[in-house]
């Protein structure tokens, strides 16, 4: 068995045992699901949950006396791979942002050139741009947005590289023929079914070197997160979108007002279902679609107009907003004690993720190594598969 492998038993073993800590819906709880915690999650107050949620090693040693192999597991680290030898700037990469250019720079820097190379999932095909012109292999870059194709040929024109464009949609079958035995196969941040793919396409030609970096694990066909290898499919989690966001669910530290804006979004999505339960009866928790920020700055009473409308719901004549939001504010906090609990398997369900697609690549015969390419600063998304066979 290989250490991938291994490490992929008692990450699914850890993960079945406990399932009923991070595979759970925390808006639809009424109460604390955990009895032996219950003591210590609410001598919280709300500045100490946000300081814990902010420091994952801190968490993990708040909770160590009573879930020690969550800890344990966080023990599995993955090994950082070749970082750039600078990040210098060729005129062309002015308009993207530092840390994207990083990040571009890290993955290129783990690139080899012993053969042609395609793109998944270009963009502008900056990547692509950057290997053809350290390179000396020809470089195809395969999006479907017919405008960012067109400023890529433009620039590779400019630059005279050897570099081309196929604008096509990767979902479509026909995409397959793109892949070929003697070819380096790349996508930098593609999302869950364009990756897929991509291992699948890649595996059936047999090209022989992969590169990947997912992200977007929960952009997939159909409800259920399916397996790729025979060990997942054999420790299937049974994986609903819900939980495939959860590896996304990174703290995000924007300063002041992004931890306002969540604040009050948090408050009003719970104090629409008071509502929507009032008004039906039903006592389960109703989603509401993502929506934009600026619907946040009106007041509530406006917010639960839009939010029944948009679920079909009579918009009542009179809304007790102070009522509904306070009903919202106890809510609130028990969502973030859970989620307090839930986050701390962010990293082992990626793990989990990360290892069904490197076992499907040692099943198809190739050699697989999984590591980080560039640093935490420049993105949560930093993992990078790489697959060779000869
Ligand atoms: C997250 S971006 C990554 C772009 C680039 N690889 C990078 O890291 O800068 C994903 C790209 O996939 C493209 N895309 C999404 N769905 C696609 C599809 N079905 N076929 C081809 N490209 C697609 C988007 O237009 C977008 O440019």
């Amino acid at each position: 068995m290989s250490i991938l492998a291994e490490q992929f038993q008692q990450l699914s073993a850890l993960l079945h045992r406990t399932s009923g800590d991070w595979q759970l819906a925390p808006f639809a709880c009424t109460s604390l699901p955990w009895p032996e915690l219950e003591s210590a999650l609410m001598a919280l107050d709300e500045a100490r949950i946000d300081t814990l949620d902010e420091d994952d090693s801190a968490a993990l040693a708040f909770f160590a006396p009573w879930r020690p192999e969550t800890l344990a597991a966080h023990g599995i680290q993955l090994p950082e791979l070749k970082r750039a030898a600078d990040y210098s700037t060729p005129r062309w990469s002015s308009g993207i942002p530092g840390r994207k250019w990083m990040q571009i720079k890290d993955f290129a820097a783990n690139i080899g050139a012993e053969y042609p190379v395609l793109e998944w999932c270009a963009g502008k095909g900056h990547l692509g741009r950057l290997l053809a012109q350290q390179g000396t292999q020809p470089v195809t870059s395969l999006e479907w947005n017919a405008d960012l194709c067109r400023q890529g040929e433009q620039l590779a024109g400019q630059l005279t590289l050897d570099h081309h464009f196929e604008c096509a949609d990767a979902l479509s079958a026909d995409a397959a023929r793109l892949f070929r035995p003697a070819q380096q196969a790349l996508a930098l941040h593609a999302c869950g079914e364009l990756h897929l793919r991509f291992l699948r396409h890649s595996a059936a030609a047999g090209t022989r070197r992969l590169a990947l970096s997912p992200c977007c694990y929960h952009l997939i066909d159909g409800e259920h997160y399916r397996p790729l290898s025979a060990a997942g499919r054999q420790q299937d989690l049974q994986l609903d979108r819900q939980s495939l966001r959860l590896p996304l669910q990174q703290q995000v530290t924007g300063g002041e007002r992004v931890r306002r804006l969540r604040h009050i979004e948090l408050t009003w999505r719970l104090a629409f279902d008071e509502l929507q339960q009032q008004l039906t009866g039903n006592p389960g928790y109703l989603p509401l679609p993502a929506f934009p920020k600026r619907l946040l700055s009106g007041d509530f009473a406006d917010f639960a107009r839009w939010a029944c409308e948009q679920k079909s719901l009579p918009v009542p004549n009179s809304i007790d907003s102070e009522h509904l939001l306070q009903r919202a504010e106890r809510r609130r906090l028990l969502v973030k004690r859970i989620e307090l609990v839930r986050h701390r398997y962010r990293y082992l369900l990626e793990l989990w993720l990360l290892l069904d697609r490197a076992l499907y690549l040692e099943e198809q015969g190739y050699t697989v190594t999984l590591g980080t390419f560039t640093a935490r600063l420049n993105t949560p998304r930093r993992y990078l598969l790489q697959a060779s066979k000869t």
